[in-house]
């Protein structure tokens, strides 16, 4: 073991708290978790935090259209990752959410010490607005033709269809993804960080060995571009903290993600006791390192040290990249049943199974990592099942049985021993490294060295014969070590199984520092299996499973009233004012480029009026057509992209599937007013 005691604050990326966690996700936490695991074993006083990130425009939208307030949202979503974490054995020191009074506090207080050193700017700046929904639009709640090829239905960045890049203005016919309106060109005044004032700074702490080879190469290409200014703050209606000195401005969500790592460590720290400045101060001699995904390293590699440093803070140790998830060669799909939850795989297979499969996987570079769902089941089945838990089964057996659970009093081959534990160091630098699969395999050729050695020494044999008992306990008790050596170093990674393992052996916790010395002279308990093979139809069910999850369920944990409140009250002329008609529904089309609306012909009794209703996901045009239902007549009418819209069908519910327009009891006819 190393002489001298780290001190280790390790993070992974927070989470965004509007969706599950699944698979893609977990080769960053299972990662981190093996890391801090391997450092705290090694006896370094290393801590792992991490949080929901819980702000920003898609969580604000997500509440609003399952109806129910943000906060009950990231409440909901924040339970269901830590449980989600849990099942895979990710062991937090601490898990908390950029919404909260820690994070606000370090978000204001980063901002007003960049602002007072001058590293703030603000301009006023042209963005698209949706006139409907009264909100700037972010690039991605944009769609619109391609200006290439023309393709309908295009986000405001990129084409799915030609694959051209360019900017949200550039989008033929664009209309808001909210609400269908055409947006319009709109100014408002917005804060800037000014990155370039961090130029030289960057540049020194990119070259001091923090990053990785592929990241730097990168930053290389970033910093020729140059540096600009980042936009830092979003107007209402926003979903996050507001600026202080900025009221109606709120702090985009990249700004106060990553200060979260800070705001988490702060909960503990107070929890614990902490002494929370000597982790975070310039000058700092504790260890600071992130583990992400290559998505976000520009954040995490230029924005975030360059805060960190105008602030009078740390700057990072390290910051670790890893690849992109992919199952069977390609992207996760959801028709495919590859696009696997975290709950739906803990719901089919064991969590350690997968831990090992990306342990074995895991490179320190930024190369994609694929599972392949029969390499997973024979991988695991052979190296866990077949080589390392063997081993204790083939030799517990016998000391059980013959000599009450005594291991002997030394080991017959000493030597072999001493090459286990001189391994070790080696497995140790690659953990280091993050080169788990090096270390998998370096491990894996110390089972079958093990193996081997039962095998040539053949205890069954021994002890059929009257005078080879002794040598059978000796045997035994020699591979029951190499066992506790391997499992030592799988620690990291299985660590359910190592504390099956730690029982079944009565010892503590397995250390580096304890292999050091065999076990010997004491009693073992009987062995219990500590691992079952991988059942491939257990593989099947969860790609099944992962299929059917894909139907919009509904959450509904409460009554619709509680998640929407009753509005300001109106007086009985503001709602004399509403003209309400019962309708037919004479026609129900679907409208070429739009995902959510449907083309209805409504028949007043006389009349006849076009409406688009976002109804689309809900009904089947077929069974709309002829049945009676209520409009707003005198709503003025609307011009949309597809068309005039005049007036408005009525409909209640969440949305998705859960959307219900209104029927007249019978007797009521087209055109009656509803009053
Ligand atoms: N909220 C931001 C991070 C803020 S950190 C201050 C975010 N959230 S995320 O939920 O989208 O992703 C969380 C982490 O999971 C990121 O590091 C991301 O790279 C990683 N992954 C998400 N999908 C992934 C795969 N399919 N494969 C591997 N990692 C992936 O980004
Ligand atoms: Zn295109």
């Amino acid at each position: 073991m190393t002489s001298d005691t780290r001190n280790i604050l390790v993070t992974s990326a927070l989470p965004y708290a509007n969706g599950p966690i699944h698979l893609g996700h977990l080769v960053e936490y299972i990662q981190t978790d093996i890391w801090v695991r391997f450092q705290k074993m090694r006896g370094h006083q290393c801590l792992y935090v991490c949080a929901d990130d819980a702000h920003g425009t898609p969580i604000m939208l997500k509440a609003q259209s399952e109806g129910i307030t943000p906060e009950v949202l990231i409440e909901r979503i924040g339970q269901e990752h830590r449980e989600d974490f849990a099942g895979f054995l990710v062991d937090f020191d601490h898990y908390h959410s950029t919404h909260s009074e820690e994070n606000r506090h370090f978000a204001e207080l980063i901002y007003t010490r960049l602002r007072d050193a001058g590293h703030i700017a603000r301009r006023t700046i042209r963005q698209a607005y949706d006139p409907e929904a009264n909100m700037f639009l972010p690039d991605r709640f944009i769609k619109g033709e391609c200006p290439r090829c023309g393709a309908a239905d295009q986000y405001g960045d990129s084409c799915e269809a030609c694959g051209a890049t360019y900017a949200p203005t550039d989008l033929k016919n664009p209309v808001s993804a909210i609400s269908g309106a055409t947006p319009v060109e709109k100014e408002s005044e917005h804060y800037f960080f000014k990155l370039g004032d961090f130029h030289a700074m960057l540049r020194k702490w990119t070259g001091s060995g923090s990053l990785q080879e592929e990241i730097r190469n990168k930053l290389r290409e970033w910093f020729e571009a140059g540096l600009n200014d980042w936009d830092i703050s979003r107007d209402a209606p926003y979903w996050g903290f507001e600026i202080p000195d900025a009221p109606g401005k709120y702090f985009y969500v990249w700004l106060d993600a990553p200060i979260g790592y800070m705001a988490s460590f702060k909960h503990y720290c107070q929890q614990q006791g902490l002494d929370f400045d000597a982790w975070w101060r310039a000058d700092s001699t504790a260890e600071l390192h992130h583990f992400i995904g290559k998505d976000i390293a520009y954040f995490h590699t230029l924005f975030w040290p360059a805060m960190l440093s105008g602030a009078g803070f740390r700057t990072p140790t390290a910051v670790h990249c890893h690849g992109f998830l992919t199952v069977n060669g390609q992207k996760m799909s959801k028709s495919r049943g590859t696009f696997i939850k975290a709950r739906t795989y803990l719901d089919h297979l064991q969590p350690e199974y997968l831990r090992y499969y990306f342990a074995a996987k895991l490179g320190p570079g930024v190369d994609d990592i694929d599972l392949s769902l029969e390499d997973f089941i024979a991988r695991v089945n052979s190296d866990l099942v077949g080589k390392a838990v063997n081993i204790a089964s083939r030799c517990a057996g016998f000391i059980h049985k013959g000599f009450a659970g005594r291991l002997a009093d030394s080991l017959p081959d000493p030597d072999l021993y001493d090459r286990y534990v001189r391994a070790g160091e080696e497995i140790a630098r690659h953990y280091e490294r993050r080169e788990f699969g090096q270390a998998m395999r370096e491990i894996m050729a110390l089972a079958d060295v093990a193996n081997q050695y039962v095998d040539e020494q053949k205890p069954w044999v021994l002890a059929k014969r009257e005078d080879g008992q002794a040598q059978v306990q000796a045997v035994c008790t020699q591979g029951i070590n190499l066992f506790r050596a391997i499992l030592t170093y799988l620690r990291p990674v299985l660590p359910a199984m190592a504390e099956k393992a730690e029982g079944f052996l009565g010892i503590p916790a397995l250390t580096w520092a304890a292999v050091q010395q065999p076990l010997v002279g004491t009693r073992i308990n009987a062995y219990e299996p500590l691992m079952t093979r991988v059942d491939p139809q257990a593989v099947q069910t969860l790609l099944e499973a992962s299929k059917e999850s894909l139907a919009p369920t509904p959450t509904q944990p409460q009554g619709p009233l509680t998640q929407d409140p009753i509005r300001e009250e109106i007086t009985y002329d503001d709602f004399a004012k509403v003209d309400l008609r019962i309708v037919r529904i004479s026609r129900a089309e679907r409208v070429e480029g739009a995902d959510k609306l449907l083309r209805l012909t409504l028949d007043l009794g006389g009349e006849t009026r076009q409406v688009f209703a976002g109804i689309k996901s809900a009904y089947d045009p077929a069974d709309l057509e002829g049945r009676l239902t209520v409009m707003v007549a005198n709503l003025a009418p609307r011009k949309m992209k597809f068309g005039l819209s005049e007036g408005m069908v009525l409909a209640a519910g969440p949305g998705g599937q859960d959307l219900f327009i209104l029927s007249p009891d019978t007797g009521a006819q087209p055109g009656m007013r509803v009053k």
